[in-house]
């Protein structure tokens, strides 16, 4: 039998439950393509699920990963063979940190040539999510505003890139040492949420009237001033928690805590200030591949055109997953983190 492989979450706890292990390989089932792995994406989910603080996490033991780039090494029943040797990105759902992964063929894209495999790994999640955010529910136009809270993470530079060719005046939270690189990208104001309440910060910044649109996944206390930071015909876009990481009790601790503290909105208040609340997770528009594919189009366009601009921070290899986890919690990322086998 051949195996593969793979990164897997072995229980919750710390770094040290992430292992490399050999698993069977994968087999493409009907609609399916098998692509060999040449990077894939390590997200924020990731990171939750190893905590014990992410809902959607397969059960434990499990192997994680959203997204990857890699070549289309067989196919399934029903799939053209000609897909076979093709560069490809790909949503998956679960199991992308792998040497090789099955995946529904309408998941997959085409790889831009222009792109390296680690930089095309960094496409799906980010983007689709920004692409979601501000041009579907988040509805941005030129000339409007938008706060980009996490602007330094995977989702928070591919919403720069988006704002920027949409026409809109950004602003952005991050940890300080990031603000150099982000003004550098593109940041019209960057805003440090760390060492400092940032909404007395941006309303100095936008001569108290707030803005129009703020994406926001720090959750808990947070989604509660980004409604009040919002101008009128003002949009919420709500899509994490990440304020909740930790690991053990404290992680427990600020999931509650942050549960406690999230808005109640209210139908009459939000007409009569103009304002609009959404979510948007990804992970559950599994059944809108027509959807995906569209917001796909466009992105891609994107790289073609120059202003979709995957920044990938570090690749680390599988071996060292636990350290491409610490460099995250640690936030020292900016941009995307993938894993290489
Ligand atoms: N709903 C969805 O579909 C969806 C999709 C993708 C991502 N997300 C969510 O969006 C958020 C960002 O994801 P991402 O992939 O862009 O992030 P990322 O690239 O993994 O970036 C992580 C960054 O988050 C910031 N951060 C904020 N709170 C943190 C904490 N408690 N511990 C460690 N880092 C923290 C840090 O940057 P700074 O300190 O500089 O801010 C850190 O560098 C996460 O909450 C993730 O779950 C949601």
């Amino acid at each position: 039998m051949q195996t593969v492989r793979q990164i897997v979450t072995t229980g919750t706890g710390g770094i040290e439950v992430m292992k490399v292990q050999e698993k069977p390989d994968p087999q493409p089932r009907a609609g399916e393509v098998l692509i060999r792995v040449r990077a894939a994406g390590l997200n924020f989910a990731d990171i939750l699920s190893r905590q014990g603080l992410y809902p959607d996490s397969p059960p434990k033991p499990c192997v994680m990963g959203y997204e990857v780039s890699g070549v289309i090494e067989a196919v399934g029943q029903d799939v053209n063979s000609s897909f076979v040797g093709k560069s490809v990105a790909a949503m998956t759902r679960f199991g992308g940190q792998s040497e090789l992964v099955a995946v529904k063929a309408n998941h997959v894209f085409d790889k831009p040539d222009k792109l390296t495999f680690e930089q095309a790994a960094a496409i799906p999640v980010n983007y689709l999510t920004a692409y979601g955010l501000l041009v579907v529910m988040g509805s941005l136009h030129a000339g409007e505003s938008v706060l980009i809270h996490n602007a330094g993470g995977g989702v928070g530079l591919a919403a720069i890139d988006l704002g920027k060719k949409i026409g809109a005046v950004t602003y952005g939270t991050a940890s300080p040492s990031k603000h150099k690189f982000l003004a550098e990208r593109g940041l019209d104001h960057a805003i440090d949420y760390r060492g400092r309440d940032w909404l007395p910060e941006l309303q100095k910044l936008t001569n108290g009237r707030g803005v129009d649109l703020i994406i926001d996944p720090l959750g808990g206390a947070h989604w509660k001033k980004s409604y009040a930071a919002l101008r009128h015909t003002g949009r919420l876009g709500m899509f994490g928690v990440s304020t909740a990481s930790a690991n053990g009790l404290a992680g427990k601790f600020k999931i509650i805590k942050a549960l406690l503290q999230m808005p109640r909105f209210q139908p009459l208040t939000l007409m009569n200030k103009n304002r609009g609340v959404f979510g948007l997770n990804l992970g559950h528009m599994w059944h809108e591949p027509e959807k995906i594919a569209l917001w796909m189009r466009d992105i891609l366009r994107g790289v073609e055109e120059g202003w979709v601009r995957p920044y990938v921070d570090q690749a680390f290899p599988f071996e060292e997953i636990g350290k491409a986890h610490r460099y995250l919690e640690d936030r020292k990322n900016i941009g995307k983190v993938v894993l290489v086998p």
